[in-house]
C-alpha cells in the first residue's frame, strides 16, 4: 500500500479535490470525517491526515511515502525529501510586511516570524543583523503592538494585512503546494509513486 500524508486545515479542501479530479477518489471520503487513516483498498492507497507543518515529518522519516506540503515549509526545514511536483495550488508568498509608512531606519531590525530559517536566511543575503523574534501565529499583531519593526509571514489573499494596516515591503519567494516523496520509499515503489505523480500533473491546465 502506498502511504500518502496529506495536510489538514486551510490546504486539505484543494488536495482532495485535486486527487479525486486525478482519478483517486478514496481520497475524498478524507475530507467527511474525523479520522486520521483513510484506506482506499481499490487504489491501494492508506491516506493520514496531518497538520500541514508536520506532512514533510512523517515524509522524511518514512512513515509516509509521499505527502502535499507548502512550499513554504520545505524552505523553513529543508527535509532531505524528493520535491516531485509543484501542485500548483495554495498559492501564496513569503513577504516581508511592516505597517504603513513603515521606516527602515533600524540598526538591528527586528523580524517577527513563524519562519525563523527562511528569515535568517534573508537577512543574511543582504548582510543584515536582526534580532529574530520566534512566534507561532498571529504574526501580523507583533508590529502593531510594539513587539517588531517587521514580520516575515505569509501574504495569501492580503487580507490579514490590510485589515491591519500593513503592507509588503519586500517579497521573498513564490510559494505553492508541492508532491514529495520520501528517499527510500522512492526507490522501492517508483512506479505507484510516479503514477500518482502523473495522474496529478495531468490535472495541471484545470
Ligand atoms: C497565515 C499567515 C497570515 C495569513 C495570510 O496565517 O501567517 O497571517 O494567513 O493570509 P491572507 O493574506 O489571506 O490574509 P494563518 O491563517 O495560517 O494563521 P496563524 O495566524 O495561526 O499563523
Amino acid at each position: 500500500m502506498l502511504r500518502v500524508a496529506l495536510p489538514k486545515g486551510r490546504l486539505s479542501g484543494e488536495v482532495l479535490a485535486l486527487l479525486e479530479k486525478a482519478g483517486y477518489e478514496g481520497a475524498a471520503s478524507a475530507g467527511d470525517s474525523r479520522k486520521l487513516v483513510i484506506e482506499d483498498a481499490v487504489n491501494q492507497i492508506r491516506y493520514f491526515l496531518v497538520k500541514l507543518s508536520d506532512v514533510a515529518v512523517y515524509v522524511l522519516h518514512g512513515a509516509a511515502d509521499v505527502g502535499v506540503v507548502g512550499k513554504d515549509i520545505l524552505l523553513e526545514t529543508t527535509p532531505d525529501v524528493y520535491e516531485l511536483l509543484d501542485l500548483r495550488l495554495g498559492v501564496c508568498s513569503l513577504i516581508v510586511a511592516g505597517l504603513e509608512g513603515f521606516k527602515d531606519n533600524q540598526e538591528r531590525l527586528r523580524v517577527a516570524t513563524k519562519f525563523p530559517n527562511v528569515a535568517r536566511k534573508h537577512y543574511r543575503a543582504q548582510g543584515r543583523e536582526i534580532v529574530l523574534i520566534a512566534l507561532n501565529g498571529s504574526i501580523e499583531l507583533a508590529p502593531l503592538v510594539g513587539l517588531s519593526d517587521v514580520v516575515v509571514d505569509i501574504v495569501q489573499t492580503g487580507g490579514t494585512l490590510k485589515a491591519n494596516n500593513m503592507v509588503a515591503l519586500e517579497q521573498i519567494e513564490p510559494v505553492s503546494a508541492r508532491l514529495i516523496a520520501n528517499i527510500a520509499s522512492y526507490k522501492f515503489m517508483a512506479s505507484e509513486i510516479d503514477r500518482m505523480k502523473n495522474a496529478l500533473a495531468g490535472e495541471e491546465d484545470r
